[in-house]
């Protein structure tokens, strides 16, 4: 097991950004997964469990414990099922996927992370969301110190929210199943996957990976994370408040209340698209993500999330959530 001291957190995130951590470990095999864990607990280390980094923002201080990257791989196929190992990139199983004539995830094309990571935040896109085609996830128990298979039932899965977010630090995800189906059909319920209802596996991959180039910075680029925050979940009140205001603010129910699209607010409200502060802003096709040019810092990141926040608050009586994890 080899492990890195003082190691650069900049490099395994898509932000760009932030300190080090204090220890990093890429375990390839559960076995080096249970040796770290071991490590940690003899060194009393607090962990960091980290994919593809594509939804973390570090702050300048890094992690000051012991940061696991998981990086067990392999893709396998069991009739309808894809198996993959946790470190595989997300996007390499929905190649995958649509390479084997396999329907159920093509519309999650082109989202940065890893397949351990997905089922987190319940990764989702274009009227997908992980939780769809999900069958099992293979995780290691902090609690039982056994490795357990949870059903798509146990997983308690929401809107970006799973029983892995709320019960922080208990399962490190291994691997991850997917119930696919030989004979789909394309999911064009988004507004703008519409046309898609006649195109083929490949071609549905194809027009979501084209939505996207157009909506997303270029990570070779520029550093980000996707949308910074989470579509305000608002009471009836609050929604029909809003929507008397805005009568054109696209809106949909979602549990516990209405989904809000922060991004119109933004971008037709609050004309706030661009807006930045040092490096950091607001990307121009998009304003829930924010965008870190060459050379910015965690700090102006954090900022200009606290302006949006307070614009937000003051002027349409919204708290924002962020989606991204912060790390100090
Ligand atoms: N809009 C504007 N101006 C813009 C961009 C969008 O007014 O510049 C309005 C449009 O009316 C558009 C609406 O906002 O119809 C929604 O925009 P979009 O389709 O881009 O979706 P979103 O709600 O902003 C969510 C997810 C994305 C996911 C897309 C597509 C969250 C936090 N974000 O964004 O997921 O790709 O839907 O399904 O739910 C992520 O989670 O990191 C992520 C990128």
């Amino acid at each position: 097991m080899n492990i890195q001291e003082n190691a650069p957190l900049s490099a395994l995130t898509t932000f760009g950004l932030g300190g080090a951590a204090r220890f990093l470990i890429e375990a390839q095999q559960v076995s080096e997964l249970l040796q770290a864990l071991t490590f940690a607990k003899e060194k009393n280390l607090k962990t960091l469990v980290l994919g593809g980094g594509s939804n973390l923002l570090v702050g300048a201080n890094g992690f000051d414990g012991l940061v696991i990257k998981i990086d067990i791989g392999g893709i396998v196929r069991e009739g309808e099922l894809l198996v993959a190992g946790a470190g595989e990139s997300w996007d390499a199983l929905v190649a995958r996927a649509v390479e084997e004539g396999l329907w159920g995830i093509e519309n999650l094309s082109g989202i940065p992370g890893t397949v351990g990571a997905a089922p987190v935040q319940n990764i989702g896109a274009y009227g997908a969301e992980v939780k769809d085609t999900l069958a099992w996830v293979e995780a290691f128990d902090t609690q039982s110190g056994t490795l357990v298979r949870l059903k798509n039932s146990e997983c308690n899965f929401g809107y970006r929210t799973s029983r892995f977010k709320q019960e922080t630090g208990r399962f490190v995800i291994v691997r991850a199943a997917f119930q696919l189906q030989k004979d789909g059909t394309p999911n064009a319920s988004y507004k703008d996957l519409a046309d898609a209802v006649r195109l083929n596996l490949t071609e549905v991959r194809d027009k979501v990976l084209a939505i996207r180039a157009g909506k997303f910075p270029d990570l070779q680029k520029e550093g980000t994370a996707g949308s910074f925050f989470l579509n305000p979940v608002v009471s009836a009140e609050k929604a029909a408040e809003l929507i008397a205001r805005y009568p054109q603010l696209p809106h949909f129910p979602a549990e516990g209340g209405i989904k809000v699209s922060l991004a119109w607010l933004l971008d037709k409200v609050l004309h706030i698209k661009g807006m930045s502060v040092g490096g950091a802003r607001l990307f121009e096709n998009q304003p829930l993500v924010v965008v870190a040019a060459h050379g910015s810092t965690s700090e102006e990141v954090r900022e200009l999330v606290q302006k949006v926040s307070a614009l937000a608050k003051k002027e349409l009586g919204i708290t924002l959530e962020p989606e991204v994890k912060i790390i100090n």
